[in-house]
């Protein structure tokens, strides 16, 4: 596995493997939207902590139930439960070429916690990618964005709408809006991506494994810089 020729471009530069990559960013900055189209364009799994949490709340399960409440109001969960659903994550086979983390690591903890486990497993350090967006754009970002329930696609009513309105394009699933996407919610995840995971920024640019994307821009151009950077590294 590999071994596999990594994916080209016109360029002719290719990404190295394995990938590590963790995508930073603030909640809307498009974290999510991007590794989906990348973790397939690299077939790579998308690690979402994020999702592997709302399908355990819609599931039901222990963990769900234990983390319900403090997703809804937009508060992090404890590091400990996510750092294992991370870890049993990470040993699964399809990890061996790489994986994109998509909302983990969000505190110092966490940061260490992934450190240690790539140490112990010796599959190297992340490189990772900050998507910065304007504040004002994240919040029309998050109370436009719709879900699909099935597939797991993002919309945007106001940038990214379904082709028919409120039924997902791939699959014809009805939409649904994110539980913590209330305006009261957004506040509480904003302020804790400042206090917990903000300075994850300056640590990552201290050990020389970040990188700045603009995140403004349409997702293409967001995807095309975040190839860039894998290429390049
Ligand atoms: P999580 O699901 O990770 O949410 P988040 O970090 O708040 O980020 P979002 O998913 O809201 O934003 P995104 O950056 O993925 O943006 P998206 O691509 O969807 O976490 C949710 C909760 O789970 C946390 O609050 C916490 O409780 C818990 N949790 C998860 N991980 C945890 C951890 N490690 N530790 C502790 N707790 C954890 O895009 C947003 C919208 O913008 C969409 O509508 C999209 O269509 C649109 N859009 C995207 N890109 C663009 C663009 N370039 N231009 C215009 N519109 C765009
Ligand atoms: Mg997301
Ligand atoms: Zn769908």
């Amino acid at each position: 596995m590999g071994d596999e020729r990594p994916p080209e471009s016109p360029d002719g530069a290719v990404v190295k493997f394995p990938v590590l990559l963790v995508m930073l960013g603030a909640p809307g900055a498009g974290k999510g939207t991007q590794a989906r189209e990348i973790a397939n364009w690299l077939c790579v799994p998308h690690i979402s902590t994020g999702e592997m949490l709302r399908d355990a709340v819609e599931r039901g399960t222990v963990t769900g139930k234990r983390v319900r409440a403090i997703m809804e109001s937009g508060a992090l969960v404890p590091d400990d439960l996510v750092c294992t659903i991370v870890e049993q994550r990470l040993s699964q086979p399809d990890c061996e070429r790489g994986f994109i983390l998509d909302g983990f690591p969000r505190s110092v903890h966490q940061a260490l916690f992934l450190d240690g486990l790539l140490k112990s497993t010796h599959r190297g350090s992340v490189r990772v990618v900050n998507i910065r967006v304007d504040r004002d754009s994240v919040l029309k970002r998050l109370t436009g964005r719709r879900m699909c329930p099935k597939c797991g696609a993002i919309y945007n009513i106001y940038f990214n709408p379904p082709r028919r309105d409120s039924v997902c394009d791939l699959d014809g699933s009805s939409l649904v809006q994110r539980g913590d996407d209330t305006e009261e919610a957004v506040g509480t995840r904003l302020r804790e991506y400042e206090r917990q995971t903000k300075p994850l920024i300056e640590r990552y640019r201290h050990m020389g494994a970040l990188r700045a994307v603009d995140g403004n821009a349409d997702p293409k151009t967001v995807r095309e810089a975040i190839v860039r950077v894998l290429k390049a590294s």
